[in-house]
């Protein structure tokens, strides 16, 4: 008797256990992530994101990432406001995301500036197809109101030329929204009339129908989760079988090097510029969003430190090369010329040595064409305290 309720007990717990890990393999495969990337200044748009990434959250097994987008340029006071911890957003991350809700304030009868100057970075992901069927939507917070409907819709082009989803609310949850006050609402997309004079908004309306335009967002992100691993894009699956991955591509992974995102811009600038065929590029030592190794060689830094920051700012000026060549590394024809800046003292010599590490670095992946001319210097500070700074040209095909 004793035997079998050990066996009964053992058949049990293993039963049990088996369950669980279907369950978790189940909740993982079934896991959508849709992003809710907002632009805003005095908090509206944040509190329409908040809601939109609840309405989100209510599909099961969905969960919503809320990310702004950079700023051209720094909000006065940004470190006081409640939307001050969200982290902002790279322009390469949105390929990752089952859905994606664009929301921003309505800046004459259009997005806002931050926004369009985000999205025009989106070149790359546009010509590799990234976004192709990946399901959006938008949300703006107004004033008045003026032009809201238009700001919306102009915004859709840029969605419809990448080849996106766009979801819209149309008339879901007015029939449940208190219609004695204006509300902001468009069958477009959810909206707030933040200069409405009875104060408080957005108001529950509104945000009523953020929630369930996130929620119909989520539901069509997990239809494509479902069917995009299924149905390779057509561009992806020529007759032949699936297309070879790239010879610099090839070459990275037998490095194992991975590229890291590309730094955003921190200023009214472009992180690369083409001019005729010709790509220029600036960058320092940023490393996922932070300086790696700040300081002044040979006080702060030690030498190696400053050969890994070197390396690390050779990596960012690939990963915007990446983007200025549509995201083929096999488009660029030759490298140019770098030109490298160390924060170091008076009298500091070795400034070859350490360029040495971007050199040596860049011949490695491109091979013969990554082979350059070169100038280095000694700078008595460089920008956010790094310790190395590379311009790069390179010559595309
Ligand atoms: C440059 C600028 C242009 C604006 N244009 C409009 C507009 O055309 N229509 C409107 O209703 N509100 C307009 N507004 C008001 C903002 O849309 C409104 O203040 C919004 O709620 C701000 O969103 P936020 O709280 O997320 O910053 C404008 C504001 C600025 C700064």
């Amino acid at each position: 008797m004793r035997i079998k309720t050990g066996i009964f007990v053992l058949l049990s717990l293993f039963s049990c256990s088996l369950l669980k890990a279907q369950n978790k393999m189940t909740s993982t495969d079934s896991e959508i992530k849709v992003l809710v990337l907002f632009n805003t200044e005095h908090g509206g748009t944040y509190k329409m994101a908040k809601e939109m990434a609840a309405g989100i959250e209510k599909l099961p097994g969905a969960k919503a990432v809320l990310k702004q987008v950079p700023r051209i340029k720094p909000l006065e006071n940004e470190v006081k406001q409640d939307f001050a911890n969200i982290p902002y957003a790279t322009i390469d991350e949105l390929p990752e995301y089952d859905g994606i809700a664009f929301g921003s304030a309505v800046h004459f009868g259009n997005m806002s500036a931050d926004m369009r100057y985000f999205l025009d970075q989106s070149v790359g992901l546009w010509t590799a197809h990234k976004l192709e069927g990946k399901p959006a939507t938008v949300f703006m917070s107004a004033g008045s109101g003026a032009g809201r409907e238009g700001a919306i819709l102009s915004f859709w082009n840029t969605l419809a030329v990448h080849g996106m989803t766009i979801i819209s609310p149309g008339i879901m949850g007015t029939s449940e929204i208190d219609k004695s006050i204006p509300q902001g609402n468009t069958v477009f997309g959810a909206s707030s009339l933040a200069a409405a004079v009875d104060g408080n908004r957005p108001s529950k309306g509104e945000l009523h129908i953020a929630s369930l335009q996130g929620h119909a967002l989520a539901k069509a992100a997990k239809g494509y989760q479902l069917t995009k691993k299924d149905i390779p894009p057509l561009s992806a699956s020529p007759a032949s079988g699936s297309p070879k991955p790239g010879r610099i591509e090839a070459k990275l992974k037998a490095l194992n090097i991975q590229l890291p995102d590309a730094p955003a811009p921190v200023g009214n600038y472009k992180p690369f510029r083409i001019s005729g065929k010709q790509v220029f590029i600036n960058q320092i030592a940023l490393k996922a969003g932070k300086v790696e190794h700040p300081g002044m060689i040979d006080r702060e830094v030690t030498e190696e430190q400053a050969k890994q920051a070197t390396r690390q700012t050779l990596l960012n000026i690939l990963a915007v090369l990446k983007q200025a060549a549509g995201g083929d590394l096999d488009k660029v024809k030759q490298a140019v010329q770098l030109t490298g800046f160390f924060y170091t003292a008076a009298g500091y010599t070795k400034h070859a040595v350490l360029m040495n590490e971007a050199s040596n670095l860049l011949v490695e992946i491109l091979g013969e064409s990554g082979m350059h001319t070169r100038a280095t210097l000694g700078a008595s500070s460089l920008p956010m305290n790094s310790a190395v700074e590379i311009q790069a040209i390179f010559e595309l095909e």
